[in-house]
């Protein structure tokens, strides 16, 4: 399933060699808005691997790199044999035009933001654009010396090989980047890669997703065999569990792990969406002593992760063993989740914070993995998730992190601090929905700090905890800027806070972006 061929191999699709660029989403996201099913692929994929799917066209990214960099990550030059269209932009075009005899150099100058371009050539990929347009360029090297078998479609100022075309074979490069909206007739330049120079029919739908999974993952499993999905209580694993349950039915075993640090009223929730609404089998395993146990007198926000990810594995495996005939694990694995770790296709991102919802127990309990969400982006999963008929309270939650609370809870965690933190947390959610605020945040919370603040109530002086509030405006979590909530909803929710939560007497608001901040603060 994780590999390119499976639940996509009919659908028509376009596949993304990443070479590392911040926009491999960008151009995911544009290439499915058009109908038109795509996927990212490490940057040295095979020709046999792309020959088991539909592949209509290849889109090469950018990247950090410089063509002669010792180490640049490069295509397999079969690919560019394969005699499907391909588009490289930016480092994606000086790659395969330098595999194919051309000269790539550092430009006099280099060239960030956006730029004129003339176009002299409106070929094929630049049909229909105004000869004089605007284009974003992002760019140090550039193509200086055209193999004889190019020919160049448009230039800027700086930049004379702009855009180019293959005389012979379908490769089309641009040196800027149609994939942002600062160009702005990047949507056509796709149009027009997409639909005329690779002939897609743009039938894809979210709905085709979903069946092409389902049937997939039925002639996968066998009748007798079992796939277990552990819940989380977030929409990615709730999606996957919806998406198993429709293909599987009672062959799916759902473990929900009660770690302790789960938001109030979590683990009644999970239990009346799964087993009352789905009728999906489902157990509960209640482990927050375990957790709490191990996690007393641990400060260190790694130290804290690894605890909880470790014992998290204990306990799944142990539950785990109790069911007969399991040779699959679901998880709602998403791309995202795969960059932060580091195991980006291009395999350059760093490791930013240990997730431990990637690796770890597909080879610690030795099943198969099936990961069907892992090219899909979070409001992807939120679509698929109301096909499935998901409650919208589930599909629009907020995303919660795997080791829950303990992050939210800085130094160490005690019983203490997370009944004042989910007490706290639950206010300011509630003010949040009743101000409809919540769908247009992304991540909405309280953290409780490690420090104690002198306040005053009544006569007396007090000696007590602060509370943090944190909220977050994002699309992909990878960066993310501090939501404006209007002072007098915060005002309501402080002012809550410091009378209904005992053992609170200062509430402050997070006004830091990431980066250079997390949105979690451990
Ligand atoms: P940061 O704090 O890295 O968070 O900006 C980005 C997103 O990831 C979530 N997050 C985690 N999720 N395990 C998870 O499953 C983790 O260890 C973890 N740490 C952060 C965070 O809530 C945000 O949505």
């Amino acid at each position: 399933m994780s590999s390119l061929a499976g639940s996509i191999e009919k659908s028509e699709t376009i596949v993304i060699l990443d070479f590392g660029s911040q926009y491999a989403q960008l151009i995911a996201r544009r290439v499915r808005d058009s109908g038109v099913y795509s996927v990212l692929a490490r940057p040295d994929v095979s020709a046999d691997e792309l020959k088991e799917i539909n592949v209509k066209g290849l889109i090469f990214t950018g990247g950090p790199s410089s063509v002669y960099e010792e180490g640049a990550p490069k295509c397999r030059a079969e690919i560019l044999d394969l005699g499907v269209p391909i588009l490289g932009i930016c480092y994606g075009m000086q790659i395969s035009a330098h595999l194919m005899g051309s000269k790539v150099d550092s430009g006099e100058s280099r060239e960030y933001g956006r730029t004129a371009l003339r176009i002299t050539e409106p070929d094929g990929l630049l049909k229909n654009i105004p000869t004089e347009t605007t284009v974003w360029m992002s760019h140090g090297d550039q193509v200086r010396t055209l193999g004889d078998d190019f020919v160049p479609l448009a230039a800027t100022p700086t930049c004379p090989i702009a855009a180019v075309k293959h005389k012979t074979r379908p490769f089309y490069g641009v040196q800027f980047h149609p994939e942002v909206t600062h160009t702005p007739h990047g949507g056509e330049i796709f149009t027009n890669f997409l639909f005329d120079i690779c002939q897609c029919n743009g039938l894809w739908k979210m709905s085709s997703f979903v069946d092409a999974v389902v049937a997939d993952v039925q002639s996968q499993v066998g009748p007798d065999e079992k796939v277990i999905c552990g819940l989380s209580g977030g929409v990615d694993s709730s999606v996957v569990a919806a998406m198993l349950h429709k293909a599987v039915g009672d062959r799916l075993e759902c473990i929900f792990v009660d770690n302790g640090l789960l938001r109030m009223n979590e683990v009644e929730l999970v239990e009346s969406t799964f087993k009352d609404h789905f009728k999906l089998n489902l157990t509960t395993v209640r482990a927050a002593d375990e957790f709490l146990g191990k996690l007393a007198g641990v400060a260190e926000p790694q130290e804290k992760r690894r605890i909880i990810g470790h014992t998290f594995i204990d306990m799944f495996k142990a539950e785990a063993g109790h069911i007969e005939n399991a040779r699959y694990l679901a998880q709602g694995t998403l791309y995202p989740d795969v960059i932060e770790s580091g195991h980006s296709l291009a395999g350059t991102a760093a490791n930013i914070k240990l997730h431990h919802n990637v690796g770890g127990l597909p080879e610690q309990l030795g099943f198969e993995l099936i990961e069907p969400l892992r090219d899909l982006f979070k409001d992807e999963v939120r679509q698929v998730g109301e096909l499935l008929g998901l409650p919208e309270h589930l599909v629009w939650r907020h995303p919660f992190p795997g080791p829950g609370l303990a992050v939210r809870c800085l130094g160490e965690v005690t019983l203490e601090k997370l009944d004042i933190l989910r007490r706290a947390d639950n206010i300011f959610l509630e003010e949040i929905v009743a101000n409809n605020l919540y769908r247009q945040t992304s991540q909405t919370f309280a953290v409780i700090l490690p420090v104690q603040s002198v306040g005053v109530m009544g006569d007396g002086r007090t000696y007590e905890n602060v509370v943090a509030l944190r909220s977050v405006d994002t699309k992909d979590f990878m960066t993310a800027d501090w939501s404006r909530i209007p002072y007098d909803i915060l005002a309501t929710v402080s002012n809550r806070i410091i009378n209904e939560v005992r053992g609170v007497n200062r509430v402050v608001y997070d006004i830091s972006s990431k980066p250079p901040a997390t949105i979690e603060w451990e």
